[in-house]
């Protein structure tokens, strides 16, 4: 059997192509990863578990003929690949209509051409855009930025095929996702705070987001549920929500001042934004049986640890595995 995963170098894919090739049920598979190298990440196929097999196709998903080459043999899609930046989005929207889209709907057809049996995207929960309270699956969808734009697009467009062609479709609305991976991005709220505080910089927090919540997901419990949704014979044609903690960025810099001394957080006035708080609704994945197992503490602590010798003494090492949630509103500034 060939899994496919398309964008297998980035942050979420470099991990995945690791899970996948350890667990046990997946002994024996090739594990084929489609990625153009736009982000650079070489790193990703680097020092790859021994357990695995793994075929690497450097391609564009927005090209017939690498694709063509990709889909051989597939009988499962994990589809990741994309401009996932949504600032950049802006800057570049026509790329990231032209690859999340185009591409994306590329992608699509030749899996349907090759009667593959599962196809998960990985979708996001920046498709809701500006809204407030609690969101389950069925709250409307009003994306702000190109890039939850573009995902709600291809995410249509998955749903639809899953309709017309009978192609067995998941998709899941992931939040936004922290802790590490050997593919790191450090262009999302956790990590790159992380960053921040392990370089002894500044904390730049907007006083309107402070109290603010998001929805975030720790890497492995991303790369969890695409597997557990790769499994299962009851998600066909469906949307889920993943998330693990619903948190503001007083929680999330609360958690990093638990793990590095001397933390600076400037507070910045701001015009009252358009985005308010929301909390994502996980309730109907978790009613298939899917839990996250990780938390924010483990997410910050695994990156600390990454920059211990850069921190020297300026760290505390106070995650334990299992520890209860850290209590909010420790803040230095
Ligand atoms: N990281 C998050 O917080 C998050 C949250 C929700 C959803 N997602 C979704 O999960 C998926 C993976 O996210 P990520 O964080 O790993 O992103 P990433 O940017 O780290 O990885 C995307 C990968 O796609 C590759 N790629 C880009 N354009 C391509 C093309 N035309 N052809 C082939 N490969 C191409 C890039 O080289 C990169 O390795 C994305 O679809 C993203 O929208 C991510």
């Amino acid at each position: 059997m060939v899994i496919l995963v398309t964008g297998g170098c980035g942050y979420i894919g470099s991990q995945l192509i690791r899970d996948l090739a350890v667990e046990p049920r997946f002994q024996g598979i090739t594990i084929r990863i489609l990625d153009s190298m736009m982000r650079e990440r070489y790193v990703s196929l680097m020092d790859l578990p021994s357990e695995g097999s793994y075929e690497f196709h450097e391609g564009d998903i927005r090209k017939d003929e690498d694709l063509k080459k990709a889909f051989q043999d597939v009988e499962q899609v994990i589809d990741l690949a994309g401009i996932t930046n949504a600032p950049v989005s802006f800057e570049r929207k026509d790329l990231t209509v032209d690859v999340n889209v185009t591409g994306g709907r590329k992608v699509l057809s030749h899996a349907v051409k090759s009667e593959v049996d599962r196809f998960i995207y990985s979708s996001t929960a920046s498709v809701y855009g500006p809204t407030i309270g609690l969101v389950d699956e069925t709250s409307p969808c009003k994306p702000i930025s190109p890039y939850g734009e573009t995902k709600l697009q291809a995410e249509k467009q998955c749903i639809e095929a899953s309709k017309t062609s009978g192609l067995y479709v998941t998709s899941l609305r992931l939040g936004t996702v922290f802790g590490w991976s050997i593919g790191m991005r450090f262009d999302t709220v956790v990590d790159r705070f992380a960053y921040l505080a392990c370089a002894g910089m500044p904390l730049s927090v907007w006083e309107s987001a402070q109290r603010e919540k998001r929805p975030y997901l720790h890497i492995r419990d991303s790369t969890m549920a695409l597997i557990f949704a790769l499994e299962r014979n009851d998600m066909k044609g469906e949307v889920y929500n993943v998330v693990g903690e619903n948190a503001s960025i007083d929680r999330i810099t609360s958690v990093i001042a638990k793990e590095v001394f001397d933390l600076k957080i400037v507070v910045t006035p701001s015009p009252n934004l358009n985005q308010v708080s929301y909390e994502l609704d996980g309730s109907k994945i978790a009613g298939l049986g899917f839990k996250p197992q990780h938390t924010l503490e483990q997410g910050v602590w695994e990156i600390v640890d990454k920059f211990r010798v850069l921190l020297n003494n300026r760290t505390r090492r106070t995650f334990q595995p299992n520890v209860p949630s850290i209590a909010p509103e420790l803040r230095e500034a």
